[in-house]
Formats: C-alpha cells, structure tokens, sequence
C-alpha cells in the first residue's frame, strides 16, 4: 500500500478475513449459463433488499447503470434527464453515449439533487420540433459530486409522480445507496420504490472487492442478461466474488455509520487546522471535500504533500481534493490523517 492511511475513495479497501474464507469456498458455476449458485444466491438477496423482483450482478457500477439507461431507451438517439453533476452525466458521459446511445439534459439542482419542479422543467425541452425527448429520468444516491449529500426520499416520489404522469421510466444510481439509507434511517427498498431500475455497489462502502447489482423487474431480466453479455460481462466462475458480495451485505451497511462519524470527525479536524478550506456541516456520509485554493495551494501540489505524509487523496474538481471513509480506515487512521493536514498546513 502506497500510504498509511488511503483516502481516496471507498473502492480501494481489501477483503475481509470473513470474505476471503467465503471465496475460497464458494460454490461456483458457469453463470453465462445461469448456474452459479453463489451469484443466484447474491442476486435473490439484493433483490429483497431492494424489494425489487430480481437483480442481476455484474462487475462494475458502470456497466450496472448502462444496463439500466439502455435497457429503457432501446438504442440511440436518447435524452435521459438527470443531476449536472451525476456519475452518469460526467465520469460516464463517454460510455452513456457509446454503450447506450444517450446523452443528457443535465440540470444543475445541487447537493439534494433534482427536485420534481427540476423534472417538471426539464421534461419537454424541445417544445416545437419534437426532436429532443426524454425518455428516462436518472437520480442518484448519495450524490458523489456532492461530498455524499443524502437526496431526500420525498423528492424521489414526488419525482416518480411526474415521471408516472409524463410516462417516463426512471434508474437511480444508487452506488451508495446504503450510505444513504444509513445516514437518512430511510430503508434502501424505500428509495428504490420510487424507481423502475437501481443499481448499487458492493464495491464501494460494504467492502467486497468486486461487483454491483442491477435491480428492477423480472420482465426485463432476459434483455439485461443480453446487455450484460454484449457488453463484455459473461463472466462464467463469478461466485468467487459473489461470495465476499453476500459478505458484505452482512457485514456492510451495520457499520455505515462508523464512516460517516469518521468522515464527520475527520472534517471537523481539518477544519480546526485550515477553517476556510471545508465546511462540516456539509459532511453527511462517508465523504469530505476539501478546497486547498483558500490555502493557496495548488491541488496536485497539495495531493503530492499529503501523500508525503502519508495520505492519500484524490482530486474532484477546480481547487478541491476528496477523502472517502471506509472500512479499513479507524480512528487512528483519522488521526493520521489529520496529522498529515497539520504538517501541509503548517509547511505554507
Ligand atoms: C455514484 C456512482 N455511480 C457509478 C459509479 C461507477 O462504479 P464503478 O467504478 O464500479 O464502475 C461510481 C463509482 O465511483 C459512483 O460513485
């Protein structure tokens, strides 16, 4: 590991003790096929957890949410309605466009997302020529480009309204959606409630090295299962990873909270050292963005000195850098990490 303590994001943790037992006895198959048991097994329990009636497993969020958008536009030529600074309108604009055909009308809405006046605008951009439709709605949870601001559950059905109305299906990116579902005491199946398809990570905050699932209704299983193949993901023996999935769904979303008092306590520290560079109150999951302009910092140089000391940061946008906690980051971990902001800090 490059640093002592490694903040950049909450992918970058390793399997427990727990999950690797559990891959090293997994019951495998081929699952081009359908029969890996363990995959079966991850998929009916993401399924309950989102209430959903099935869900597929596939190896990144990003190929989770295109199953999603193209699974309800078709092909080519769509709009897909969303928040500006959503994942699938900035990190995945390329592969929207190439794996699923669609481009965005992206709506800056801000730290809560759209809201159902947002959509309500948004719907009929192109009144006279009937050219620009939007045929999907796509909301996120937490919202990443955002520090993991939690968008409200009452916003999402009061969205769905509109989208019910307009005859619009809707996905939600839900990669954290578990982030969200701890911070808020919402339960994810609400939130999922409100949308036709949702994809969530394993990957990401629970732990598992590997996976996300895509959930929504059994009749569009056979053509995600073909998107799945189509876009490279027949990925025969994947109960191995599977198998750390059903660990994390145990163990994951118990300790939420943890990061999130962890992630609270750490931009407190920060703020203490460099007041103007975050603000805590804006910390509502397992995020921190960090703006190192107010300290005359140039971002990379900051990343640079940081990583000096020992931790690791990532850059997010003009001037700010981003840490993520996550399960194996502790409190002496925080601590480090706060130790290495005082030394920056006290060097300019
Ligand atoms: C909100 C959100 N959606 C989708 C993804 C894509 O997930 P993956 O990196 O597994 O492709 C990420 C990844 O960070 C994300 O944060």
């Amino acid at each position: 590991m490059r640093y002592r303590v490694d903040l950049r994001s909450d992918t970058v943790t390793t399997p427990s003790e727990a999950m690797r037992r559990a891959m090293a006895a997994a019951e495998v198959g081929d699952d081009w096929y359908g029969d890996d048991p363990t995959v079966n097994r991850l998929q009916e329990l993401a399924a309950e957890l989102t209430g959903k009636e099935a869900a597929i497993y596939v190896p990144t969020g990003t190929m989770a949410n295109q199953i999603g958008l193209r699974l309800h536009v078709g092909g080519a030529g769509h709009l897909v309605l969303c928040e500006g600074r959503s994942h699938v309108a900035t990190t995945e604009m390329m592969t929207s466009a190439v794996l699923s055909g669609v481009t965005y009308r992206a709506v800056e809405a801000g730290p809560r997302g759209l809201t159902a006046d947002d959509v309500a605008a948004g719907m009929h951009p192109d009144a006279y020529f009937d050219v620009e439709v939007v045929d999907l709605i796509s909301l996120e949870n937490t919202m990443g480009g955002y520090a993991g601001t939690v968008a409200p559950v009452e916003e999402f059905r009061a969205i769905r309204k509109i989208a019910e109305s307009e005859g619009v299906p809707v996905h939600l990116d839900g990669a954290l959606i578990f982030n969200a579902s701890a911070a808020s005491g919402v339960p994810v199946a609400e939130y999922a409630n409100e949308a036709d398809t949702l994809m969530f990570c394993v990957s990401k905050g629970l732990g598992a090295p590997i996976g996300s699932l895509l959930c929504g209704p059994q009749d569009l299983m056979p053509e995600a299962r073909r998107l799945k193949i189509l876009f490279g993901g027949a990925w025969r023996q994947a109960g191995v990873m599977a198998a750390a999935g059903l660990v994390a769904l145990e163990e994951g979303p118990g300790r939420l909270s943890l990061d999130h008092a962890r992630a609270r306590r750490l931009a407190e520290g920060i703020a203490e050292i460099a007041p103007l560079a975050v603000d805590p109150d804006a910390v509502e999951t397992n995020m921190v963005f960090a703006d190192v302009s107010s300290l005359g910092l140039d971002p990379m140089d900051a990343i640079e000195l940081l990583g000096r000391e020992g931790l690791g940061v990532t850059p997010i946008g003009p001037g700010v850098l981003r840490m993520v906690t996550h399960v194996d980051v502790d409190d002496a971990g925080i601590d480090l990490a706060l130790g290495a902001w005082r030394a920056v800090v006290a060097s300019t």
